[in-house]
């Protein structure tokens, strides 16, 4: 494979440090809106189905010109082309990392003719699940972990107003018995579908689920396995082992974290239709062209990418909070969590070498207004700068059943949640000096305190950078672009990384360990342990 150069023996890298030292550090946001007036819109990108406000950065005009060099000396354009054109860029398991062929129209990637195929043939099957005067199915019970779960799980909760009254789908992941007894506790088996979703069908949770729900299945009278149990998977064997069928197949150069494009889409496919799966892979698909082809200042992916570089790597910021307001993408950092930190919390580079720079930062957030109400105090006022990533959704849709009088109220409410997302990020950056909370009547604020003290209480540092991504709606093919959107981004950072963003052999020692601690678990034997694991081992069978 083509051997790329490390971002760090750039003299770019280098530049950025001291431009880092000379402007970066003291760069304040509020100083450049009244310095720069088209701020705004020199700041933001307008990308297939998403606009990117990104002018509440703390970054300026030479920052992003060596960040720009940067990627042009680490060959970011030919990085992308071989992911696109199939190269094994995932080296440490010899592979080609195509997920961006999942979505590309007929023709357009490599393997499109068995791409097409399996595609025709899970959305045939996804239709006729969903249609329930046929099929007389009511709930799905999908059972997966990691990219065989959290995918699916996020895009179907985001595109719950395309489903189906009298359909409901459940996810299923832990291994801890707590998630599947109260998904089977009210379902009957004869209307029950079940999905097992595993890329190599050997993952512990999924199979030790997937055996309860079978068992559960047949004790309660459950006939027709064959019609009520699919599997999606790359190992059709393991599943026909285990009693499966009914599999829809795909390839090892489909990663599990990028693999809802694919056939583990299926629970998706079922929720939403065959031609919304159709609109979520054209939405990528859009941005995947956006990515190939729009220059690098102006390409969204790459933008975002590489101001993740320049908060990682020359300001230091270890985290990113991303915010949704909209109740529907409540999983999404769940799912960028895997995206993101799976793909690039790396420590060495592709030689093996060890990183002298930090990598993925700690990717969490949770819904707005929600945060606003529980970690929003620390990002306004903490010690630590956290970068959020607030995103918009321009118009709601509540589905059909809503209307009058609720869809009054409801519309109303939708304007508040705008307002407050937009006052988060004004706030984060605007603060408040001490001077200013000293002139402002504070009603609960304690009388007994010197006016001075409480003042400094109650001032914000502001500078707090943001930035804001906004969708007109909600839809199938806004979805997908957006997180084809993140796709890329996660590529980018870890393409000026040297990384290898596609591999996770982190998770495996745990997995390792595990096996062996189960029989112990039985017998109780710890000869050999640390003291912590045989101590705690002791109490947890006692
Ligand atoms: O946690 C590691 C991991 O391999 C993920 O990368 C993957 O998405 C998940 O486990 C599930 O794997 P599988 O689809 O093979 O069950």
């Amino acid at each position: 494979m083509t051997e790329f150069p490390r971002c760090d023996r750039s003299p770019t890298w280098a530049a950025l440090q001291t431009h880092f030292q000379q402007a970066g550090r003291t760069f304040d946001v509020r100083q450049a809106f009244a310095t720069e007036p088209d701020r705004f819109a020199s700041w933001s990108v307008q990308a297939p189905e998403v606009f990117a406000d990104l002018s509440k950065n703390r970054i300026d005009a030479r920052a992003l010109e060596l960040l720009l060099a940067l990627a042009s000396d680490v060959k970011l354009e030919a990085q992308r082309e071989a992911l696109f054109n199939g190269d094994p860029i995932n080296a440490t398991e010899g592979r080609a990392v195509l997920h961006t062929a999942l979505r590309a129209p007929a023709g357009l990637a490599p393997f499109s003719h068995e791409v097409q195929a399996a595609l025709d043939h899970m959305l045939v099957f996804a239709d006729a699940v969903r249609d329930h005067a046929t099929s007389g199915i009511t709930d799905v019970v999908h059972i997966g972990i990691g990219g065989s779960d959290l995918g699916p799980a996020m895009v179907v909760q985001a595109l719950q107003s395309y489903v189906p009254a009298g359909l409901t789908l459940h996810f299923v992941s832990n291994v801890d018995g707590h998630d599947l007894a109260p998904v089977l506790r009210d379902l009957d088996p004869a209307t029950t579908q079940f999905v097992i979703a595993s890329k190599t069908f050997t993952t512990q949770e999924t199979l030790a689920n997937a055996r309860a729900a079978k068992a559960w299945f047949l004790q309660q009278g459950g006939t027709d396995v064959a019609r009520h149990f699919a599997a999606t998977t790359s190992n059709a064997k393991a599943a026909a082992e285990f009693g499966i069928d009914t599999t829809f197949g795909f390839w090892d150069w489909v990663g599990g974290r990028y693999s809802l494009w694919s056939v583990i889409g299926l629970p998706i496919a079922i929720a939403v239709g065959s031609a919304n799966f159709r609109a979520l892979l054209a939405g990528a698909h859009a941005m995947d062209q956006h990515f190939r082809t729009a220059p690098h200042a102006r390409n969204l992916p790459v933008l975002l990418g590489l101001l993740d570089v320049w908060y990682r790597n020359f300001h230091g910021f270890t985290s990113r909070s991303v915010a949704p307001y909209h109740q529907g993408l409540r999983r999404l950092p769940a799912y960028l969590q895997q995206l993101e930190m799976e793909s690039n919390g790396k420590g060495v580079d592709r030689e093996g070498l060890p990183l002298s720079y930090g990598t993925s930062p700690v990717v969490w957030g949770e819904a707005g207004t929600n945060g606003q109400h529980a970690y929003f105090q620390m990002l306004h006022q903490g010690t630590d700068v956290i970068p959020v990533e607030f995103i918009a959704v321009k118009s709601p849709n509540y589905g059909d059943h809503v209307g009058g009088a609720l869809l009054d109220n409801l519309k109303d409410q939708h304007v508040k949640l705008l307002a407050n997302c937009l006052a988060q990020s004004q706030a984060l950056m605007q603060g408040k000096t001490a001077q200013a909370a000293r002139t402002e009547s504070a009603p609960t604020a304690s009388k007994e305190l010197d006016p001075d003290v409480l003042a400094r209480h109650r001032s914000f540092p502001g500078n707090r950078p943001s930035t804001t991504l906004v969708l007109d709606a909600l839809t199938p093919s806004a979805l997908g672009a957006l997180i084809a959107l993140y796709e890329h981004r996660v590529f980018v950072s870890g393409a000026v990384w040297n990384i290898n963003s596609f591999d996770q052999w982190g998770v495996e020692l745990g997995k390792a360990l595990c096996n062996g601690l189960l029989p112990r678990m039985s017998s109780g034997d710890v000869d050999g342990l640390d003291g912590s694991t045989a101590g705690l081992l002791a109490k947890l069978r006692a």
